[in-house]
């Protein structure tokens, strides 16, 4: 493995002796403070598991943002606590942390994948960036939560397996045909160790497993099938066509019935369907790939396949029932079950929802050179518009060449919500929507904002909205002129 491995692998070690040491004499609570993507749900899942198992007491909070208020509420009765874990968020807000935090009264360890922002002083941080290892796709805050567990205890490796729906839930399974790369590739291994997964090739629609095929097609964004997704009597019709009989007696057969001759008839139908439509051959392939199965969960049920899994995680967080995801992940098959099966119905309708919205209010979205920016105010929810904004490129409304930038209102707040979005072939030229939004934050006042090259946010106060989108336009337009002046650089030489 290489050195950088090992000495992040060094660290998860150190960071699970200063949380070993304490829960040692239960003489304090410990909060566990997350985000609440599925990324988020899963981390916390991930620590609290390992502190149940290991006789501690704590709590959790599953909030959007370490915003400075939220920081504020979370430290109120910080004396009973005596050791604070921040999962998938923390690093970007070092300066809130230590603000409201005394590290010399309490103990403070983040286990984070975002790029840190600030001093770390004091705070036990374990982050990918720190050893030069990519927190986009190397590993996950469930990732890099999962190391700190397994090192607390070896019983914790079956927990690999939520560390994987963490990192599908943050797509970070792009390497060849759905797999992993990095650190996320050791946590597979473990999983698959640990028999708690199973790794095969098929094809990636969703709900495999527990949908009927044409649903399987129609509910499928990620490849997203022009024509297909969200297209169900274009799904029947496919099927048709084929002959592949929907129905077997009186039940409708899902992806995983039918036979090897169907599958390759509707592969080769799908991939020409997408080529057909421009989608790139790379892009069109990734339709047959890694599935992930969690074998230990029910045949046929909601969590079995890893990505409806990360599915059913990211509704329960972005609904407002992230309490819901946190009890499934710690293995609540009971009320929690029934609960996110709820959730989840009512999360695709809001979604199909908000896309025609965003077809019907086609007004709403402004066009720049290099971004397209959809105003979803009053329309959309703060703690949705990302995904909204990300859908609604992969069906074709918004441009796949261009940073994408939705933004919401965070109603009685006096905020907005901006969600950046970007693609792997803009990150590919050095395009990074985190860094435009971070450092477009740097100079005005009340802003807070942080993520990814591929995905990122901002909280904004309402009175700067027109000054910081400015500023974030200015950025993106500098980064697309330098890659486009390295191109150059690059076909001259
Ligand atoms: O905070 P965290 O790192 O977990 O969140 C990353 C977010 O970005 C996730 O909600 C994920 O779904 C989103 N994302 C995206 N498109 C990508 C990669 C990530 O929408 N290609
Ligand atoms: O909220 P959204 O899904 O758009 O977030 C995309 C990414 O940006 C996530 O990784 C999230 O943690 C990050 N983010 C952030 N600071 C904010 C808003 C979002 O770091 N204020
Ligand atoms: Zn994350």
């Amino acid at each position: 493995m290489e050195k950088k491995y090992d000495d992040f692998l060094k660290k998860a070690e150190d960071i699970a002796d200063v949380i070993k040491d304490a829960i040692k004499n239960n003489n304090g609570q410990t909060k566990i403070v997350s985000h609440l993507d599925t990324d988020g749900i899963t981390a916390a899942g991930i620590i609290a598991t390992t502190l149940y198992r290991a006789g501690a007491s704590f709590q959790v909070s599953i909030i959007r943002q370490l915003e400075e208020d939220i920081m504020a509420t979370l430290s109120k009765g910080k004396e009973n606590v005596n050791l604070f874990i921040f999962t998938d968020l923390g690093s970007g807000q070092l300066d809130i942390v230590r603000k409201y935090l005394d590290t010399k009264k309490t103990k403070v360890v983040i286990l984070d994948h975002h790029p840190p922002i600030g001093a770390e002083d004091g705070v036990f941080q374990l982050n990918p960036h720190l050893f030069e290892i990519n927190g986009s796709y190397d590993v996950s805050g469930a990732g890099v939560s999962y190391f700190v567990a397994r090192a607390i205890h070896e019983e914790n490796k079956d927990l690999s397996a939520l560390a994987v729906v963490g990192s599908i839930g943050d797509r970070q399974d792009k390497g060849e045909q759905g797999s992993f790369i990095g650190l996320n590739k050791n946590i597979v291994d473990d999983a698959v160790n640990a028999q708690v997964l199973e790794v095969k090739k098929d094809l990636r629609l969703f709900g495999r497993m527990t949908r009927p095929v044409h649903t399987a097609l129609e509910y499928t964004t990620d490849p997203f099938i022009p024509s297909i997704t969200g297209n169900r009597d274009a799904c029947f019709k496919l099927l048709v066509e084929l002959q592949i009989p929907l129905k077997k007696g009186d039940e409708w057969r899902s992806i995983a019935d039918l036979t090897t001759e169907e599958r390759t008839k509707l592969v080769s139908a799908l991939i020409t369907r997408s080529l057909q439509h421009g989608v790139s051959s790379d892009e069109a392939q990734s339709i047959v790939g890694n599935v992930y199965t969690l074998v230990k969960e029910k045949e046929g049920g909601i969590l079995r396949d890893a990505r409806e899994f990360a599915s059913c995680l990211n509704a329960c967080g972005r609904m407002g029932s992230a309490g819901v995801g946190v009890a499934l992940c710690m293995g609540d098959r009971k009320r929690a079950y029934k609960d996110a099966e709820d959730v989840l119905s009512k999360y695709r309708t809001r979604l199909s929802d908000h896309i025609s919205l965003i077809s019907d209010n086609i007004e709403r979205i402004v066009d720049f050179e290099n971004v397209q920016i959809f105003d979803g105010k009053r329309l959309v929810d703060d703690r949705i518009i990302g995904t909204v904004v990300g859908l609604a490129r992969s069906s074709n409304m918004l441009s796949s060449e261009k940073i994408v930038l939705g933004i919401a209102l965070q109603e009685g707040e006096g905020f907005i919500k901006v969600s950046g979005r970007s693609t792997e072939k803009l990150v590919s030229k050095g395009i990074s929507i985190g860094k435009a939004l971070s450092d477009a934050a740097q100079g005005i006042e009340g802003v807070e904002a942080g993520g990814h090259d591929i995905a990122a946010g901002a909280r904004v106060p309402l009175e700067k909205e027109q000054e910081y989108i400015k500023l974030v336009r200015k950025n993106i337009d500098k980064q697309f002129a330098k890659s486009e002046s390295v191109k150059n650089v690059q076909d001259d030489g």
